[in-house]
C-alpha cells in the first residue's frame, strides 16, 4: 500500500507524545507510526463500511416502517463513520478510491463476524447490541488514547452515534424477549453471535503482533482488556434479559471468564459453534478469518458495483 513519506524518527514521535502533544500531520510521523496508523484506520474504515450492506440486508425485514427508518438511520451513520476514517487515510497519502472500489473482497480488513449473514430483524438488533457495542468499546478506547489529533476530534461524533446504535439493540431486545417466541429467537441469535463478538477483539495479548498500537498510543487497552470491557456490559445485559451466554463474572479472578471452549471451530453455513470439538488453536482461527466468510464477496460487490455503474453511465453520455 503506497503511503506518503514520513520524515520524523520514532524518537521524534515519542518525544512529542511525551510532551503531551498530539500528532497532527504526516511530517510529524515516523514511517512506523504512519504504517501503524494506516493499518488501524483501515480496519476501522472497512468495518464501518461493510456494516452498511450487512445491516441493510437485515433491515429490509424490519417489522414496521418506523423500525426500518431507524435501521436506515444507523446505516447512514455507519457510512459517515467509514467516510471519516477513509478521509483521514486520504490525508495520509492513501489512494482511497482504489482501496474502496478496486480492492479484492478478500483484502478487506473487517472482523469475520460481518461475513456471516444477518438474516432477520432479531439478528440485526442483536448485532446492534453486540457488534456496535464492540465498535463502541474499541473506538471509545481510541478516542481516549489516540495520539493522532484529527482522528481523536472526529471520534466525538462517532462515539455518540455508536451509543445510539447499541441502545437501539438493547431496547428492541427488551421488547422482543417479552414473548416466548421472541425470547427463543433472540437466544438463537445470541448463541452464534456472542462468541463471534468475543473473537472480534483479536488474538490474546500473549500472541499479539502489532505492539506499536500501544507504544505509540494508538489505543490504550490491549485486546484482552477490551474483550473484558465488552463482556462487562454485554454479559449483564444478557443476564438481565434471561438470555444464556457462555460467560460469567468470576469474583476470584475479578474478570469475566468463558464457560465453553474458546477459541472454537465455527460452522458458518449453519451459524453454529462446534463446541464439542473442543478448543482449537488461534492459527486455525486466523486461517478462517483469512479465508473470509460467506458474505464477503457479496457485500464488497454491493459497494463496488455502484461506482462501476456510474462510470458506465458517464462513458455513455
Ligand atoms: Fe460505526
Ligand atoms: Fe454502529
Amino acid at each position: 500500500m503506497a503511503v506518503a513519506t514520513a520524515p520524523a524518527s520514532d524518537a521524534d514521535v515519542l518525544e512529542r507524545i511525551r510532551a503531551g502533544k498530539l500528532i497532527e500531520t504526516v511530517d510529524q510521523m515516523s514511517s512506523a507510526y504512519l504504517e501503524g496508523m494506516v493499518r488501524i484506520l483501515t480496519v476501522s474504515a472497512d468495518t464501518e463500511l461493510i456494516s452498511a450492506p450487512a445491516y441493510y440486508n437485515a433491515g429490509k425485514s424490519a417489522p414496521t416502517l418506523n423500525a426500518f427508518g431507524s435501521a436506515t438511520a444507523i446505516i447512514q451513520d455507519e457510512l459517515g463513520h467509514a467516510h471519516i476514517a477513509y478521509r483521514l487515510m486520504r490525508d495520509l497519502g492513501i489512494d482511497t478510491e482504489q482501496l474502496i472500489y478496486e480492492r479484492a473482497p478478500g483484502k478487506f480488513k473487517y472482523p469475520y463476524a460481518f461475513d456471516v449473514p444477518l438474516g432477520s430483524w432479531v439478528e440485526l438488533i442483536v448485532a446492534n447490541a453486540f457488534y456496535d457495542r464492540a465498535g463502541f468499546c474499541l473506538l471509545g478506547d481510541v478516542f481516549k488514547s489516540t495520539t493522532f489529533g484529527p482522528w481523536k476530534r472526529a471520534l466525538v461524533k462517532v462515539d455518540k452515534e455508536e451509543t445510539f446504535h447499541l441502545r437501539h439493540g438493547e431496547n428492541w431486545m427488551r421488547k422482543i424477549v417479552q414473548s416466548a417466541e421472541g425470547r427463543d429467537e433472540i437466544q438463537r441469535a445470541v448463541d452464534w453471535m456472542f462468541l463471534l463478538t468475543v473473537e472480534w477483539f483479536g488474538l490474546p495479548d500473549d500472541l499479539k503482533r502489532h505492539s506499536e498500537q500501544l507504544d505509540f498510543g494508538f489505543k490504550g487497552q490491549s485486546n484482552d482488556q477490551l474483550r473484558q470491557t465488552w463482556m462487562s456490559t454485554a454479559v449483564p445485559l444478557a443476564e438481565e434479559l434471561g438470555i444464556r451466554v457462555p460467560a460469567h463474572f468470576d469474583p476470584q479472578e475479578n474478570s469475566y471468564v468463558l464457560d465453553c471452549p474458546f477459541p472454537a471451530q465455527f460452522d458458518s453455513e449453519n451459524k453454529r459453534w462446534l463446541l464439542d470439538e473442543g478448543v482449537i488453536g488461534w492459527d486455525q482461527v486466523l486461517a478462517r478469518w483469512r479465508a473470509r466468510g460467506p458474505m464477503n464477496d457479496q457485500y464488497v460487490e454491493t459497494i463496488q458495483r455502484g461506482k462501476r455503474g456510474l462510470e458506465q453511465l458517464i462513458a455513455q453520455a
